[in-house]
């Protein structure tokens, strides 16, 4: 439990060991669930609460702050990691009411089994007086999901952004530094690139607001938003960098003898390789290079005529994150006829890219194998200097 302001209190809580978001998301870093108390001269109001494995140590914040009366509980999103524990606020301090907009409040009925008659619906740009503070709610959908919004305290000009902004970061640090960055941008690359259009117009949304402070709900809290607000910039932007994801997995050493020929073809030519065995890897680094990389090559080894499940996986989550990636293509190696390529060229189908023709290696890579990676290479130089980056 720390303070902001006076009256504004970090009330949420560290999860130092958490080891996986979602089931899915690697957390080398841990994460926090951040929630703050606003006490005005009038109302008191908590905003977001946190994961429900760690419902007991927002529990003992509360009380260790004195919070004997909750008026508002703002949900600014309706994932469980924010809204768990909104049940046990609401049994803690029965007379507070769930402030959230039209859209949250569905999903905390169908999440959280909330009844009606616990919400107060605001509207965008919709205001609660606290007494000498006010807060605003101005929507940001797609800030993960279509109901997301950010809380805007007037009166201390802080706006508390929930997932928007965030880092999966634990640490004694209640405000950020510059080591937030990487973070952030993993945080950004696993959550937020799929809604890059959305998240520019809202990043135009909160530019009208005179903001001092932006408190998330994940990791530290930014003092200096233009760091945060400046680095959104640059992921949401369709620019891409002279830099090449190289994804692979490789089962008997063909595939990986390929690649490694062709990233040093690659460096040869200028051109930033990012190269990932995907055996055991943290796939979020995978996901931080998409955020900039102009290119995705994916590499596999061919398995009961398909793709190795573990290219596919990749394949499938790259598809998801939807990088402004401009090329992509597939390497690798096969003992027989099949349709890895097919296969793994449908599982990218949601990104704008042009596919540059593959190079597959029948057995081990030979000397026409290493010159088809060599024309790769060159294709790859040639359409990064066609758009500037070269
Ligand atoms: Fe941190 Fe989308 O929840």
């Amino acid at each position: 439990m720390r303070q902001l302001k006076p009256g504004i209190l970090s009330v949420g809580a560290i999860n130092w060991d958490s080891r996986l978001f979602d089931e899915l998301i690697p957390l080398p870093e841990g994460t926090s669930y951040n929630s703050y108390v606003i006490k005005g001269s009038e109302k008191t109001a908590l905003i977001d609460t946190v994961d429900p494995s760690k419902t007991a140590d927002l529990l003992h914040n509360l009380i260790e702050a004195g919070i004997d009366k909750i008026d508002y509980i703002i949900a600014n999103h309706g994932e469980q990691d924010h809204s768990g524990s909104i049940p046990d606020m609401l049994s803690m301090y029965p007379e507070a009411k769930v402030v959230t907009n039209e859209k949250c409040k569905g999903m905390l009925i169908d999440l959280l089994c909330l009844d009606d008659s616990n919400f107060e619906i605001v509207a965008d740009r919709g205001q609660i007086s606290l007494g000498n503070k006010t807060l605003e709610f101005h929507f940001t959908p797609w800030v993960h999901w279509p109901e997301t919004m950010c809380s805007y305290l007037k009166e201390d000009k802080i706006l508390f952004s929930c997932d928007f902004f965030g880092s999966h970061l634990a640490t004694s640090d209640l405000y950020a530094t510059e080591n937030v960055y990487e973070p952030a941008k993993r945080y950004f690359a696993e959550i937020m690139m799929p809604f890059r259009p959305a998240i520019r117009k809202n990043l135009e949304r909160i530019a009208e607001l005179d903001i001092e402070i932006i408190a998330p709900s994940h990791g530290p809290i930014h003092k200096n938003p233009a760091f945060i607000i400046n680095a959104y910039k640059q992921w949401v932007s369709d620019e891409v960098k002279n830099e090449v994801v190289v994804a692979f997995v490789s089962m008997h050493g063909s595939t990986s003898k390929m690649v490694d020929y062709f990233c040093n073809a690659l460096m040869e030519r200028g051109i930033t390789v990012k190269r990932f065995n995907l055996t055991g890897i943290d796939i979020g680094k995978v996901a931080i290079s998409l955020v900039d990389a102009a290119t995705v090559i994916i590499g596999s080894s061919q398995v009961l005529a398909g793709p190795h499940p573990t290219a596919a996986h990749a394949a499938f989550l790259v598809n998801a994150l939807r990088p402004k990636t401009k090329f992509a293509s597939i390497i690798g190696s096969m003992g027989w006829g099949g349709k890895m390529v097919e296969t793994l060229a449908g599982l990218l189908g949601n990104l704008k890219a042009e596919i540059i023709e593959p190079v597959i290696s029948k057995g081990y890579p030979k000397e026409d194998t290493f010159e088809k990676l060599d024309e790769l290479a060159d294709k790859i130089l040639a359409k990064h200097k066609e758009i500037g980056i070269a």
